[in-house]
């Protein structure tokens, strides 16, 4: 058995800085970390996965923060785990967040295996500095490919979703789709979990389930307009919870007992992929 609670798109901001102007992510950040830890103590959760967008804008500040926030599962024994998002800068990742990380299999790129017993958890960096858009290069798919021919379980991780669901400005390209999803496909017992949509969205391939958690702030409204995907709320922060058992994954989804206004909506105006 292998159980791993999935956090998504801290965009913590230095503290006493507001995301866009309206979300105290750093004030959140702690909060956050107490109830997930509780949550992973709670289901014996083996490991903690944040998919991307860790930081509003690669701000060091807000990794240090980050780490400080996480530093409570140290102590618990809780391994954590984490992945760049398109607000996310890899070196100032790689640096203070080190000891966060499962084995890597670059030394730039942030791909890399987490092992749980007999479970594979394969984490995928999707950034393309400077864009909004995701990408997995040809290398990552071969050895994702070659990894996957392995029939132990596995799940796979990354910060951008391969599928499109209609919410106007979050459908965009995803570099290697098609190659993703058929990598995927050779394996339907797989499931790919995801982040950066900043809502709870469960959706099937021909073969594989992908479930792309709620997000630990911004929370975006639903909706299937052109411009669909640019606002958001003032949310709980959301959590999934994902368990292997008797040859399945099974996907819990859920946000913390925490205050929040629902305010919105409110503009991502001046979002910041970082180029570098
Ligand atoms: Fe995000
Ligand atoms: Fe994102």
């Amino acid at each position: 058995m292998c159980t791993v609670l999935q956090l998504s798109d801290l965009h913590v901001e230095p503290a006493g800085v507001l995301a866009y102007g309206q979300e105290d992510t750093a004030g959140k950040l702690p909060v956050v970390a107490g109830h997930a830890l509780e949550l992973a103590k709670d289901v014996g959760a083996d490991v903690v996965v944040v998919t991307g967008d860790i930081a509003c804008d690669g701000n060091e500040t807000a990794y240090r923060q980050v780490a400080d926030a996480f530093s409570i599962f140290d102590a618990a024994g809780i391994p954590v785990r984490f992945l760049p998002g398109n607000h996310d800068r890899r070196e100032p990742m790689r640096r203070i967040l080190a000891g966060y990380f499962g084995d890597f299999w670059s030394g730039d790129r942030l791909d890399q295996t987490v092992r749980v017993g007999g479970v594979r958890l394969f984490l995928l960096d999707t950034l393309q500095p400077g864009r909004h858009w995701g990408a997995i290069p040809e290398t990552v798919l071969e050895r994702l490919a070659d990894e996957l021919s392995d029939p132990a379980p596995a799940m796979v991780f990354t910060h951008h979703t391969p599928l499109t669901c209609g919410m106007g400005v979050m459908d965009e390209d995803f570099g290697n789709r098609e190659a993703f999803l058929k990598v995927l496909a050779a394996r339907p017992d797989v499931r790919l979990a995801t982040g950066h949509m900043h809502r709870a969205i469960l959706q099937t391939t021909g073969a594989n389930v992908v479930v792309t958690a709620p997000s630990a702030a911004l929370a975006i409204p639903v909706g299937f307009t052109a411009s669909a995907g640019d606002c958001f709320r003032l949310e709980p922060a959301g959590w999934a919870l994902h368990q292997w058992r008797e040859g399945a994954w099974n996907t819990f989804l859920g946000h913390f007992a925490m205050e929040a206004s629902y305010a919105g909506p409110f503009p991502f105006a001046g979002a910041v992929n970082p180029e570098d």
